[in-house]
C-alpha cells in the first residue's frame, strides 16, 4: 500500500532515493521520509505531504554524502499521516532504520511486549515494532537481527533495513507484499514496484514470500527467514514505466478489479477472532457498550459507498437485528433528521473528504449521534472527524469508478455485522459460519477473475446498446444499483438498476428487443420470482444476461448469456455478484473508447456539495 525505495552503491543515495519516491508517488500518498547511513551516524529526514515537501526538509540536505539509504512514501493504514508515523522508523538509538509496507497483524500483542522491555513508542503505527524487535536481536550482524525478528511477526510485509554501524549492509525481506532487487553495475536498488527501479537497471530479482536478501558492496545472498539459502535468477524487466504503475493492465480499474482477492483479505487481516467468532475492530472497541445498546443505525453515503450502505441495512437487519435506515448524505443533511437516544450514525466513504457525507457527519454529530466511518484514506476529514471507525485498508484507489473499495465496505460491514450481532442475537455456531464463508469470498473472487473473456465477448455483443437495465432481488438489489451505475459513471450508456419486482410497475414498458437486462438470478430465496421477471423480458424481445448459480441448468435455457458465480448464500452473494459487473461495465467502456480511469464530468472525491 506504501511504496519503498532503497539504494547501496558508490553513488549518492539522496537523489537516488527521492527520484525513486517520485516514481511511486503516482499511486497517491501522504507523506514521505528517508533515512541516509552517513560517515557520522544516521540521517533522517521526513514530510507530510507529497514529496516535494520532504525535498524542501534541511535534514535531507545535511546528509549529502551517503551511499547507503532507505525512502518510503506512505498511505496510512495504522495511525493518520503525520511526522510522527512517515517511516523511516528508527529503534531507541536511532541507529537502526526500518521502512515497511503490509500490516503487522500481531503489532499489538509485540507492542505491548516490547513496552514491558522498556520501549518506548514514538509512532501510532504498527510498523515501528519492527526497528525495536530487530534492535533487540542485534549483536553486530543485521540479516541476523531481522531473522530473528521476522520470526515474530504475523502479517504482511515487505521491508528494508540499515544501521548506522553497518555501513556496507542493506537487508530487505517480504512477505505478502512485494518486493524487487534492482541489481546494477556495483549497486543496488531495492524497491516495493519496478517503476522505482528500471532508471538505473533493468536486471532484477523478485523475492518470494518469506525471503530475505543481504545486499553488500560485493554481492547479494539471499535466504528463507528460517535461514535456508534460496537461489535467485536474474531477470530483465521488459515493461515501460507506464505499463509498471499499471502493472501491466490497461487501466487503473482494471487492476483495482483484478486487486480484490488481495484487498479484500487486507481488509479482513488480524480482525477475526474464531474462537470467539467475532470481529476484532480496535477503533469500535471503545464504543462497544454503546453500540450494543444502539437502538436504531443510519447508514450514510453517496454512489458507490450509498449502495454499500444498502447492503449494510440488509446485513445489520437480517443478522445483527438492528433496525436500520440508509439514506443519501446530501438528503440526510438537509431533512431535518430525528436522531434520539441510542441512534448511531455510519457514514461510509472511500476517499474520506466527500463534502455531501461529511456535512451529514457533522448534523449527526451535532444532534448528539454516535457517529462512525468506514473510510479507505486514513487521516482523512471524515476519520478525523468520526467518533470511532473502521478503516477499509484496501489500499489506494485511483480509478474514479470504485470498484475494491465497493467490495471492502461490504466486507466491513460484514465485520461489524459479527462484531454487533455477537454482542446481541447472534449464536456462536451462525457466526462461524459466516466467517468460514467469509474467508473463502478472496480465492472465490480469484476464480470468478478467470471469466473475464466471456464476460468481455457479452459486452462485444451489446457494446452500442444506449440502454440498459439491472435487476436484483433482496441482497442483489443494491448490486443491480452498482451494475447499473459502474456502466453509465464510465460507458455513458443510460443504465438503471431496480428491485426486479419493480419492473412491472413502469420500466417493463421500456422493454424491445434493443434492450439489454442483466438479472442478478442466483439460486436461493427468490429464485422463482427472478425466473418470473425474466419471462417477463423475455416475452417482450428483451435480451438477458443473467449472473447465476454453478451448476444451474435450468437458467440456461432462459437467458441469452450466463455468468457462473459459486452459491455462497443470500448475504455474501453481492461480493461475488459485483465483480462480473464491474468487468462488464469496463470491457463496454473501452470497447466504445472511453476514458475509464478518468471518465467525463467526474471526480474521485467530490468536495463540493
Ligand atoms: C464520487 C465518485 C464515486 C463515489 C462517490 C463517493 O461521486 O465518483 O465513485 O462513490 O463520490 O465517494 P466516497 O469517497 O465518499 O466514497
Amino acid at each position: 500500500m506504501c511504496g519503498i525505495v532503497a539504494y547501496l552503491g558508490q553513488r549518492r543515495a539522496q537523489p537516488i532515493l527521492i527520484e525513486g519516491l517520485k516514481r511511486l508517488e503516482y499511486r497517491g500518498y501522504d507523506s514521505a521520509g528517508v533515512a541516509i547511513r552517513c560517515a557520522d551516524g544516521m540521517h533522517l529526514a521526513k514530510a507530510v505531504g507529497r514529496i516535494m515537501m520532504l525535498e524542501n526538509e534541511a535534514a535531507l540536505r545535511s546528509c549529502d554524502a551517503g551511499t547507503l539509504g532507505i525512502a518510503h512514501t506512505r498511505w496510512a493504514t495504522h495511525g493518520g499521516p503525520s511526522v510522527e508515523n512517515a517511516h523511516p522508523h528508527t529503534d531507541a538509538s536511532g541507529k537502526l532504520a526500518v521502512v515497511h509496507n503490509g500490516i503487522i497483524e500481531n503489532h499489538s500483542a509485540l507492542r505491548k511486549l516490547l513496552e514491558q522491555e522498556g520501549v518506548v513508542f514514538r509512532s501510532e503505527t504498527d510498523s515501528e515494532v519492527l526497528p525495536h524487535l530487530f534492535a533487540k536481536y542485534y549483536r553486530g550482524d543485521l540479516a541476523e537481527a531481522v531473522r530473528q525478528g521476522l520470526k515474530e511477526v504475523r502479517g504482511t510485509y515487505g521491508i528494508a533495513v540499515i544501521h548506522a554501524d553497518n555501513p556496507d549492509a542493506l537487508v530487505a525481506a517480504r512477505n505478502g507484499s512485494p518486493l524487487i532487487v534492482g541489481i546494477g553495475d556495483g549497486e543496488f536498488v531495492v524497491a516495493s514496484d519496478a517503476s522505482a527501479i528500471i532508471a538505473h537497471t533493468t536486471r532484477v530479482v523478485y523475492l518470494e514470500d518469506r525471503e530475505i536478501v543481504t545486499l553488500t558492496r560485493d554481492g547479494f545472498s539471499t535466504s528463507t527467514i528460517d535461514a535456508v539459502p534460496t537461489s535467485k535468477e536474474i531477470q530483465e524487466v521488459e515493461w515501460d514505466l507506464e505499463q509498471i504503475e499499471k502493472k501491466g493492465y490497461a487501466h487503473f480499474m482494471l487492476k483495482e478489479i483484478y486487486e480484490q482477492p488481495e484487498s479484500l483479505a487486507d481488509t479482513t487481516r488480524g480482525r477475526i477472532d474464531i474462537e470467539e467468532a467475532t470481529a476484532v475492530l480496535g477503533g469500535l472497541r471503545a464504543f462497544a457498550k454503546e453500540l450494543t445498546r444502539a437502538k436504531r443505525i443510519i447508514l450514510t453515503g453517496c454512489g458507490t459507498a450509498w449502495h454499500s450502505a444498502l447492503i449494510g441495512e440488509y446485513l445489520f437487519e437480517d443478522l445483527a437485528r438492528i433496525p436500520v435506515e440508509v439514506e443519501y448524505a446530501s438528503e440526510f443533511r438537509y431533512r431535518n433528521p430525528i436522531i434520539e437516544d441510542g441512534t448511531v450514525v455510519v457514514a461510509i466513504s472511500q476517499s474520506g473528504e466527500t463534502a455531501d457525507t461529511l456535512a451529514a457527519v457533522r448534523e449527526a454529530r451535532n444532534k448528539g449521534a454516535l457517529t462512525l466511518g468506514i473510510v479507505n484514506v486514513v487521516g482523512s476529514t471524515i476519520a478525523r472527524e468520526t467518533d470511532a471507525g473502521v478503516y477499509l485498508h484496501a489500499g489506494p484507489e485511483i480509478g474514479v469508478a470504485s470498484t475494491k473499495a465497493f467490495t471492502s465496505q461490504v466486507m466491513v460491514l460484514f465485520l461489524m455485522t459479527l462484531f454487533l450481532g455477537r454482542r446481541r442475537h447472534m449464536a456462536h455456531h451462525h457466526a462461524v459460519n459466516i466467517i468460514q464463508a467469509l474467508t473463502r469470498v478472496p480465492d472465490q473472487v480469484r476464480d470468478l477473475l478467470k471469466q473475464d473473456g466471456h464476460i468481455e465477448e457479452i459486452a462485444r455483443t451489446y457494446k452500442d446498446r444506449e440502454n440498459w437495465l439491472y435487476l436484483g432481488r433482496g441482497y442483489n438489489f443494491p448490486i443491480a444499483l452498482e451494475g447499473a451505475l459502474k456502466l453509465k459513471e464510465i460507458s455513458y450508456v443510460h443504465a438503471e438498476g431496480l428491485p426486479a419486482a419493480e419492473m412491472k410497475h413502469g420500466p417493463i414498458a421500456l422493454i424491445t428487443p434493443d434492450m439489454p437486462v442483466v438479472f442478478l438470478a442466483n439460486r436461493g430465496l427468490q429464485y422463482d420470482k427472478i425466473m418470473s421477471n425474466i419471462e417477463e423480458v423475455r416475452s417482450r424481445g428483451g435480451r438477458v444476461i443473467a449472473v447465476a448459480t454453478e451448476g444451474d441448468e435450468e437458467i440456461g435455457s432462459h437467458a441469452d448469456h450466463v455468468i457462473r458465480v459459486p452459491d455462497v448464500g443470500e448475504s455474501l452473494q453481492p461480493l461475488l455478484n459485483v465483480v462480473p459487473l464491474q468487468l462488464l461495465a469496463y470491457h463496454v467502456a473501452v470497447m466504445r473508447g472511453c476514458a475509464v480511469d478518468k471518465p467525463r464530468n467526474l471526480a474521485k472525491s467530490v468536495t463540493v456539495e
